[in-house]
């Protein structure tokens, strides 16, 4: 019996299956960060087809904390409100509805991808400064960001924890708290872009605090009965960078603040990263993760075959599988995997007579 299918429960949140929509940026919202028709589709359609989760994009907990001037953001109530038509979708389709809280740190205010995806300013849309933990900026041809004061760091710690107070409010069931990616969380995280010297730098244990802080505000302000999940980079692929071990480490820390799920990424705050990615090439982070911090892990990473996705759950590598560009080419995978897998799936009714 297939154990890609069988439910699985975080606190009161049972998804029907164990397979998650990974967060997307579709770079398609307003230019102050609220949803259109395009997310109402895009994540709709994900979950007429089948997942169990369907989590949105890095979503903005303030307005400088974008990627790009065109993600979307949950810094006011009028952003909450205006995400209930898709949280409602998406649970009337039995997937249970999930945003993923960022800040893009120094990685902020960059162009779409197909408009190549570098920096933008205050000219076209974009703003400056951007912010980091340190003066450092992320690659050549990125600005000199704004070292953070406390304040600030206060600051981003309240505006994670009201971000999540809204999402709950916009009918989110559970909370993804970005750590990964070289955005700014990370970016805390790892001694290479970490230079202060003040209780957020220097030794683990204070390069670790804001991410810890972050996920005991966000764990306060989301309801109890909902699960938040942490998407960490669990190796950044440079010597002397952040590693395995240090997630692990972390990642018990975080258990211990109550989070329910480590999503277990990779890179992406060190332009000259050594990653190799081949098939399921982050599966043995989320197993390592999983096995000595006693906590449950998702696997993510150029997972796109039913039965690779199925020996993931079942051999115990990882609790959960998260797939991002398979979805794109096939928003239905769900309802295909559960065929190949000879599992059973409710198919949407108005999709009855397609049925394999
Ligand atoms: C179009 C696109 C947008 C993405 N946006 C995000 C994002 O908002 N947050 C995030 O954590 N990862 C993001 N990712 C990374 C994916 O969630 C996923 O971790 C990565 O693509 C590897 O999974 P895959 O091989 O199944 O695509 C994005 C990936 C793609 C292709």
């Amino acid at each position: 019996m297939s154990v890609l299918f069988q439910p699985i429960r975080f606190r009161e949140v049972e998804m029907r299956n164990r397979i998650i929509v990974s967060p997307m940026c579709q770079y398609s919202a307003t230019d102050d960060g609220f949803p259109t028709d395009w997310h109402l589709v895009h994540l709709g359609a994900r979950a007429v087809g089948g997942a169990g989760m369907v989590m949105a994009e890095a979503t903005a907990v303030s307005p400088e904390g974008r990627i790009s001037p065109w993600d979307l953001g949950i810094w006011s109530d009028a952003h909450a409100e205006a995400y209930r038509r898709i949280t409602s979708f998406i649970a009337q389709q039995g997937a249970v509805p999930a945003m993923q809280l960022a800040h893009a740190g120094r990685k902020a205010s960059t162009h779409r991808p197909w408009q190549g995806g570098k920096p933008v300013g205050p000219d076209n849309h974009g703003w400056s400064p951007v912010v980091a933990p340190s003066a450092i900026p992320y690659n050549e041809g990125y600005p000199v960001p704004h070292e953070m004061t406390l304040v600030e760091v206060r600051q981003l710690v309240d505006d994670f924890a009201a971000a999540a107070r809204r999402a709950a409010s916009a009918g989110f069931r559970a909370v993804e708290v970005h750590a990964a990616h070289g955005y700014l969380l990370h970016e805390f995280l790892s001694p290479l872009s970490n230079l202060r010297d003040d209780e957020y730098g220097g030794t683990f244990e204070r390069r670790t605090r804001v991410v810890v802080e972050v996920a005991r505000a966000v764990r306060e302000a989301f309801p109890a009965e909902l699960p938040v999940f942490v998407r960490l980079s669990a190796s950044e692929y440079v010597d002397g960078g952040w590693e395995i071990d240090q997630s692990v480490t972390l990642a018990g820390m975080l258990k211990d603040a109550g989070i329910d799920l480590i999503d277990a990424s990779s890179g992406g705050n060190l332009p000259h990263q050594r990653l190799q990615a081949y098939p399921g090439y982050q599966v043995p982070f989320a197993r390592a993760i999983r096995e000595r911090a006693h906590i449950a892990t998702g696997a993510v990473g150029l997972i796109t075959a039913p039965q690779q996705a199925e020996a993931i759950v079942a051999g115990g590598d990882a609790d959960v599988v998260l797939l991002a560009r398979e979805m794109l080419r096939d928003p239905n995978w769900p309802l295909r995997a559960a065929h190949a897998l000879r599992a059973e799936i409710t198919w949407p009714v108005q999709y009855e007579r397609a049925r394999f």
